[in-house]
């Protein structure tokens, strides 16, 4: 599996474009098409459903991405949000300093007349010993010393572009929960532990963006906050370190859920000298992606960091009265990170298959029933038959009331199951002539349909009267096997 193959199909299927693409595309900007705005919508909407209105001690927030400067100098990120960067010489490209090591390099060797090689990731020449100083796009010209790049989107409020009027895209959505702890803490009356959930958009000015929508300048983060009271324990552990174990189990399991499969997952404790300025401990949830393990989803214990910092430079107090202690305190902070973009990257990685079906290359997409774009196809067997048709865009239009469910009518039957499964649309259903009988002979249809599993790749009948409650008790998790048990198996599969 390589990224190239993904990236085709979701242009060719029209899941994700390159942005602006007519003016020659804009670096690492991504647009989402028909079917990719479904997939992500329905990324969010799971997470949203799960991590929030299925949980008592959650909330919801939608915070601007514009928010006043001094919070980006009380967050620390006007400090320390920076990365490393060098510049070639000759070329001048820049590059993150701290991840040149983690490629091979391209090397003209002075001792063999200039001669190019490839030089493993990490490792000097072996014929000059050059170590990677030069750069590793045109491997001619030196780097300059690492000088440190502040990440954030600068931008001006209002019709004055002066200092006065500088503010930043929010590289994170995170600042926008806590410098409203107060606000929904009063609002809600909630009581320790309790987590603020926001899913938006955040921009970062990458200096090495790529791979696809795996890094990009502008993404979407599904973040939480989740308030503990330092002073707990449970079960004689701090309650943070308590919640954060708790929290990584359950953002394992979530992921599991939707179908990325369990070899593809694996945790990664940051080292010390790595973990970000405000973090007492972070874990991250990796994937293999194309490109390697990498991260999908960050877990910190972000301590009480954030709210003194925010109440320090506001001037406001952001703490919680523990009625049992009679005395006021700071939560410590427990923070599920993830993308919403580079999640879907690993639900789209983690569903393509290539199958052989009769002697054919089958390309399917293995959605959990509740992330495929489209949810159920309705193909009439013959589209010059109106009773068929009529029949079909019926049923279209009652399922879609109820779930994304499209009608196609611009092939033939085998074609048709193909160009769904290459979408991952989890269920057909199908219109035929026995569905509709034919009035020329007299004969009067049998109402029933076909549904046909994109999985398996069987088929059973139903009459059109149960079709929803057949479908409804599919997304509701029943499995096809016990759901075609009760009902005929259809002649034939593909
Ligand atoms: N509030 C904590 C925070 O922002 P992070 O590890 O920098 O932590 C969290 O980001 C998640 O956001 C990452 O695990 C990743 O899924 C996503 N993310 C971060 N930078 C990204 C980028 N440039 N492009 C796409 N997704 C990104």
């Amino acid at each position: 599996m390589n990224m190239e193959l993904i990236v085709s199909l979701c242009k060719r299927r029209g899941f994700i474009f390159q942005s602006s693409e007519i003016y020659g595309g804009l670096g690492s900007c991504w647009d989402y098409g028909p079917l990719g705005v479904e997939l992500k919508n329905n990324v969010k909407r799971a997470w949203w459903r799960d991590n929030v209105q299925l949980r008592p001690d959650m909330v919801g927030l939608d915070a601007s991405i514009l928010m006043h400067p001094r919070v980006w100098k009380a967050s620390g990120h006007l400090d320390h949000f920076t990365d490393p960067m060098v510049d070639c010489r000759a070329c001048q490209r820049r590059f993150r300093a701290d991840t040149l090591d983690d490629a091979p390099w391209v090397h003209y060797c002075p001792a063999t007349k200039g001669n190019k090689f490839e030089v493993p990731a990490g490792e000097p020449c072996l014929h000059c010993g050059a170590r990677r100083t030069l750069c590793p796009a045109c491997g001619k010209g030196e780097l300059t010393e690492p000088r440190q790049f502040n990440l954030m989107f600068k931008t001006f409020m209002g019709p004055v572009e002066d200092e006065a009027a500088v503010t930043y895209l929010r590289p994170e959505t995170a600042q926008g929960i806590f410098v409203n702890f107060d606000n929904v803490l009063q609002s809600m009356r909630l009581k320790l532990p309790f987590g603020v959930a926001q899913i938006g958009k955040s921009f970062r000015n990458e200096i090495t963006p790529g791979n696809f929508i795996f890094r990009t300048r502008e993404f979407e983060q599904m973040e939480i906050e989740y308030f503990v009271n330092p002073n707990d324990t449970i079960g004689g552990r701090p309650a943070d370190e308590a919640w954060h174990e708790r929290w990584i189990e359950d953002r394992l399991a979530w992921y599991r859920r939707y179908g990325l499969r369990p070899e593809n997952l694996r945790l990664r404790e940051h080292e010390k000298d790595e973990l970000a300025h405000y973090a007492k401990r972070t874990a991250d949830i990796e994937y293999h992606f194309p490109i390697g393990w990498s991260e999908l989803e960050g877990i910190a214990n972000r301590t009480d960091y954030d709210l003194k910092q925010h109440a320090e430079w506001s001037g406001k107090s952001l703490t919680y009265f523990d009625e049992e202690r009679k005395t006021h305190v700071v939560p410590y902070v427990i923070e599920p990170s993830a993308g919403a973009d580079r999640s879907l990257l690993a639900f789209l990685v983690d569903a393509y298959r290539e199958e052989e079906v009769r002697g054919e290359k089958r390309v399917v997409l293995r959605f959990h029933r509740e992330l495929a774009p489209i949810r159920i196809a309705v193909l009439p067997l013959l589209k010059k038959r109106a009773e068929i048709v009529e029949t079909a865009h019926a049923i279209r239009s009652r399922l879609a009331r109820r779930w994304v469910t499209v009608y196609d009518d611009t092939a033939a039957i085998g074609r048709l199951y193909r160009r769904q499964d290459e979408v991952g649309t989890p269920y057909s259903v199908t219109v035929d002539v026995q569905t509709v009988g034919d009035p020329a002979r007299a004969e009067v249809g049998d109402q029933k349909v076909t549904i046909r599993d994109r999985d398996s790749m069987e088929q059973i009948r139903v009459p059109i009267d149960t079709l929803e409650s057949v479908l409804g008790r599919l997304f509701e998790g029943d499995s096809w096997e016990r759901v075609a048990a009760g009902s005929a198996r259809a002649e034939g599969s593909g």
